[in-house]
């Protein structure tokens, strides 16, 4: 099941010097040509056919999300990285030490020796210089370590997007989602890069150094422990529990600011139209300043820690003084261990303050992963059977069977419809807005699933075969035409890629796109920009059909796919409808009751019932609501299909 293979084109490709698709993008200097070209000599090139896309998730992808199973995916980088941390937390150390043996060896009472000073100062700076080293290729190993972590991470919740149902997109804003593939992975990719490997070697450092003061003189550092250990751990206690509700709440926020920035751009002409500017800068102070005042609240909390433990710190070695003084005074420590302790004291106590600040970014990519670990355990409400069949290429008998439905439990949108299409059939759905017609829609496609009751499809239930074999049977023309960012030829070709350039020319013809296409500068190569922007809501709606037609599917689902055409496009389509229909079954979704007239059979759906089923000459003859619906329809002036169908 190759999936998404060759959207977009050429993956993977060297770079053209100059380009003939019609985008803004220049192409690369020729003298940076060769070097763009080595560089992606190394890249590994992302082979579309490589993919395999599941509806659903393997058991490994059905793991829960923790930062160390994250990890375990790349042990060589782990393992790397954790005896770097360790060889440098011990290099480091060493300097006190060659102090203290330079002091009592190489400058106090008979023991001058400019020999051993000499050789304490080489070592020292050969270890200093190694550890600097050894630093660099840390940072390098974590840093590669957390873009492939945060690679898989991104496309593992992409690949989650692609399993969820349409209920999920309708709910969850789209600023939130992006939210958590943005700021979210970022917190962690910081987290992995420089957090954990900081945080563990500051934790190793300060049981290197506890060690080294026991070594050094175990009163002394029993004292330390004492003083300092109980205090430092009630505290990082209340802290954690602190920061970590702040920054859940602040994970929230961000996420409230990037969908409401998200859906004020999304909205601005509505927004300049209606002059809410002032009210959506209003609105957006709000979200803006819910999310200061979490971090904030972040931000005290850490205040509170980070200065304490300091002062902890500097309160424990004021302490410390006098009792390690007296110690020397009664002749129980030399001053050069004295010093090398203070000089390890301080060291200890450092790495409280640095364990702090990465305590913090610690606990805000573990709110990180709180939250992508919802999203991903977030299940697809339309799901596929696990012994899911492939439905075979079907005839296309569609059948609702005692079908109900909601959205929601206490709203019911559909009440016990019952209708069988035959195969080749094409029946118009008409009625009133909001009495259901395009649910009927969704749930032929199984975007939802019935409440009770069956939608069959030669027979066999929808719910017991795999969306993939379902949906490449159907296509659907939506009542919002959406295009993608991207040439017209690409969005032509969405449904099926290995269509061939006649192919496209005769759909092109087909549904009378011709004239535009011949108007655009680049012609069917033309980019059309985000959601089909650069187009007229009719112009989208006849490319969506030309996609549909291309695509060839068994059961054709046209969801007022006529409503924003002129009568001379419309007529145009009708006619291509006709080729379109040819041995389809087909649902017309239509206020247009021109287009309604074509079809072989009319439904008439009321407040989700089906309240009248019949030929278009029978419904006429009937004096039913459909008739009435006809009459309105002539006297506002709609075109009569009865008479210049002949
Ligand atoms: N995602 C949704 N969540 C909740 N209610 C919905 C949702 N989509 C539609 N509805 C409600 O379901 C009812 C039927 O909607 P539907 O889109 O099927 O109407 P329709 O017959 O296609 O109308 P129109 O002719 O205006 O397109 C409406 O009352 C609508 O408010
Ligand atoms: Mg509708």
């Amino acid at each position: 099941m190759a999936w998404g293979g060759g959207w977009g084109g050429g993956g993977g490709g060297m770079f053209a010097s100059s380009s003939n698709t019609g985008l803004p993008f220049g192409g690369i200097p020729s003298e940076l040509m060769e070097g763009a070209n080595k560089i992606l000599a190394t890249e590994p090139t992302h082979e579309p056919s490589a993919l395999e896309f599941h509806q659903r998730p393997s058991a490994k992808e059905r793991q829960r999300l923790t930062l160390p199973r994250m990890l375990r995916e790349y042990p060589a980088f782990v393992v790397l990285g954790s005896v770097l941390v360790i060889v440098i937390s011990l290099v480091m150390q060493a300097g006190p030490l060659l102090t203290e043996y330079a002091i009592n060896n190489g400058m106090m009472g008979q023991h001058r020796s400019l020999r051993v000073i000499a050789v304490c100062g080489t070592i020292y700076m050969i270890l200093a210089l190694s550890s600097s080293l050894l630093q660099r290729a840390q940072v390098d190993v974590t840093g590669r370590l957390a873009s492939r972590v945060m690679h898989d991470l991104r496309i593992r919740v992409f690949v989650h997007f692609q399993r969820l149902s349409l209920d999920f997109f309708t709910e969850e804003k789209a600023g939130v989602l992006m939210s958590r593939m943005t700021s979210d992975i970022e917190n962690l990719q910081q987290l992995i890069q420089d957090g954990i490997s900081s945080f563990a070697a500051q934790g190793l450092t300060m049981i290197v150094i506890t060690v080294i003061l026991f070594a050094t003189n175990v009163t002394l550092a029993t004292w330390t422990v004492l003083l300092v250990l109980p205090i430092l751990f009630v505290f990082s206690i209340w802290f954690h529990r602190a920061s970590e509700k702040g920054y859940l709440l602040s994970r929230d926020r961000i996420a409230n600011v990037l969908a409401d920035l998200s859906e004020s751009l999304y909205g601005i002409r509505v927004v300049t139209a209606n002059n809410r500017q002032r009210r959506n800068i209003e609105n957006h102070r709000h979200v803006v300043g819910a999310y200061r005042d979490a971090n904030n609240y972040t931000g005290s909390v850490s205040a509170i820690y980070g200065p304490s433990t300091n002062m902890l710190g500097i309160l424990g070695t004021g302490l410390l003084l006098g009792i390690g003084g007296r110690m020397v005074i009664n002749h129980q420590l030399t001053v050069g261990a004295l010093i090398a302790f203070f000089l390890y004291l301080n060291r200890f106590f450092q790495p409280i303050q640095l364990l702090v600040q990465q305590y913090n970014s610690l606990q805000q990519g573990r709110s990180s992963v709180i939250r992508l670990r919802e999203l991903l355990e977030t299940v697809p409400s339309v799901e596929e059977l696990e012994n899911a069949a492939t439905l075979p290429t079907i005839e296309g008998r569609i059948t609702f069977e005692h079908v109900s439905f909601g959205y929601n439990e206490d709203n019911m949108v559909l009440d016990d419809v019952n209708l069988e299409i035959a195969p080749g059939e094409s029946v118009a759905f008409v009625g009133p807005t909001g009495a259901g017609k395009s649910t009927m829609a969704k749930l032929a496609n199984r975007f939802y699933d019935p409440s009770s009751g069956r939608v069959l499809l030669d027979g066999v239930d929808i719910r017991d075969v795999t969306l993939h074999s379902l949906r490449s049977q159907l296509g659907v023309v939506p009542q919002e035409a959406f295009l993608f960012a991207g040439s017209i030829r690409t969005n032509l070709s969405f449904g099926r890629p290995t269509i061939t350039d006649a192919q496209i020319e005769e759909a092109i013809d087909v549904v009378g796109l011709r004239d535009l296409i011949s108007r655009l500068p680049d012609g069917v190569d033309t980019i059309v920009h985000e959601r089909g922007q650069t187009l007229s809501a009719g112009e989208r709606q006849l490319l969506a059909l030309a996609r549909a037609f291309l695509a060839r599917p068994r059961v054709l689902i046209l969801d007022e796919a006529t409503s924003s055409l002129d009568l001379q496009s419309e007529t145009v389509i009708e006619r291509a409808l006709d080729r379109l229909l040819e041995g389809r079954s087909a649902i017309l979704i239509a206020h247009r009751l021109t287009t309604a007239q074509r079809a072989n059979r009319i439904v008439v759906i009321d407040q989700g019932r089906i309240v009248e089923v019949g030929t278009p000459r029978e419904l006429l003859s009937r004096d039913g609501p459909y008739a009435a619906m006809y009459e309105a329809w002539l006297a506002s002036g709609g075109r009569d299909a009865t008479r210049d169908d002949e």
